[in-house]
């Protein structure tokens, strides 16, 4: 049996190892915020070790401490939505990148994520990039990472989701070894391999942080890439959609190539997107200075600017991910107003800890209700000139702060 002590009201929660809730002792719905508790000893510790330590506590079953009940209640109905037939209970999805080797997707799922992603894996495993590769930059709730596909490998994988109960969606996020001399072979491997296990399959050609891989998305790279992709994926019985990641930092012409060569493809949708290795103006924490990939905060604007460009471009003839920057409801507002049909975190989730995705939840069903909205999927797209024009973000947040207060 173990008790929780509730938020300010300093009262008992009682859950029994039977998993059934025990009475609650003048408790409101909040445990404390455990994750703020330990966040300051987190810091400390160099930012892969302190992933690390979490991970290996999502694994020990430690996740249920960490968010209160409300984590646990079914979604709000307007938050779900049927998308290459399947069903999912709400739109905010964890980013591939933390969970590399696919160890924790229903610790994760039950901190409240409508979808996990794992990976990139690699066909082969291999350890990446010399340490130290996680920057985290505070000041800018940012993090520049240079890990460079460190992984267990597709046997460690398939093992692992081999054994998985099929509750939660489980995208896998492919990639290719870094000594590889054939990307095309590596990526097939992968669909080969995993088509059966996930519920969507991601190619990755835009992490900047393995050699020549961005490159893949050029025109003719990408369309000679996908071709054999789709094929593999075809030939594995069941059809389990098939999308590309891209990145940020794709010239105007990039982006049109890229949207013609997936349609031609009948690749079924984009994630986007992947980091920048831009630095954009007005970052303040000297780790801006480290070689990798940005992400969090300060890509909120590029890869909304992106997203609603590909929306436009690719006309609704398949969904798209919205990723980059999301730190609360009104950042996760924007992107399905965007063009997203679903919407990806990761960095806030450091800065911030796994109330968030609670936090984001409950925001976003407020501010799709005060607009009028039935459901997410009548949202999506719906802000395409806002974007284009510049949001004005603190209008967004009053508005979501009136929404749910
Ligand atoms: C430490 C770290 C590792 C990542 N590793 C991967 C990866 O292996 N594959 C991938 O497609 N994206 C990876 N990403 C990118 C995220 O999936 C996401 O696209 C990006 O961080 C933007 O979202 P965010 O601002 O919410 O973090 C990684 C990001 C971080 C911070």
């Amino acid at each position: 049996m173990i008790y929780h002590i509730c938020g300010r009201r300093r009262s008992l929660h009682v859950d029994h190892p039977s998993g059934i809730q025990g009475p609650e002792i003048g408790c409101g719905t909040n445990l404390p915020d455990i994750y703020a508790l330990l966040r300051p000893a987190l810091r400390r510790l160099p930012a892969e070790a302190a992933r690390g330590l979490t991970l290996h506590a999502l694994e020990l079953g430690f996740g249920r401490f960490l968010v209160d009940r409300r984590s646990r209640e079914p979604d709000p109905s307007i938050l779900g939505q049927r998308l290459w037939g399947l069903h999912f209970p709400n739109p905010i999805g964890l980013a591939a990148g933390y969970d590399k080797d696919g160890r924790v997707p229903e610790a994760m799922r039950r901190l409240g994520f409508g979808f996990v992603e794992i990976g990139t894996v690699t066909p082969r495993p291999q350890r990446g990039n010399p340490k130290p590769r996680v920057f985290p930059l505070e000041e800018d709730q940012a993090i520049v990472n240079r890990m460079g596909f460190n992984n267990s490998g597709l046997d460690a994988l398939v093992a692992r989701l081999s054994q998985r109960p099929r509750t939660g969606i489980v995208g896998v996020n492919l990639g290719k070894n870094r000594d590889s001399s054939d990307a095309a072979a590596d990526y097939v491997e992968g669909v080969r391999r995993a088509a059966k296990l996930a519920d969507y399959l991601v190619v990755n050609v835009s992490s900047p942080n393995t050699p020549g891989l961005r490159d893949l998305q050029r025109r003719s790279a990408l369309a000679s890439l996908l071709r054999p992709l789709v094929e593999a994926r075809d030939e594995s019985g069941g059809r389990v959609p098939l999308l590309v990641k891209i990145a940020p930092d794709l010239t105007p012409a990039e982006r049109e190539d890229v949207a013609s060569v997936v349609l031609d493809a009948r690749i079924d949708g984009l994630i986007v997107s992947n980091t920048t290795i831009d630095r954009p103006a007005g970052l303040v924490s000297a780790n801006a200075k480290e070689t990798g990939g940005l992400s969090g905060r300060p890509l909120f604007a590029a890869s909304t600017a992106l997203l609603a460009e590909m929306h436009r471009l690719i006309r609704g003839k398949m969904p798209l991910i919205g990723v980059g920057g999301v730190t609360d409801a009104a950042d996760a507002y924007e992107k399905i107003r965007a063009g997203a049909s679903l919407v990806q975190l990761y960095t806030a989730l450091v800065f911030a800890g796994p109330h968030l995705v609670t936090r984001i939840k409950t925001g976003l069903a407020s501010l799709l209700s005060a607009d009028g909205f039935a459901s997410v999927a009548d949202a999506v797209g719906t802000g395409q000139d806002r974007t284009a024009a510049k949001p004005n973000r603190s209008a967004n947040r009053a508005s979501q702060a009136n929404a749910t207060t």
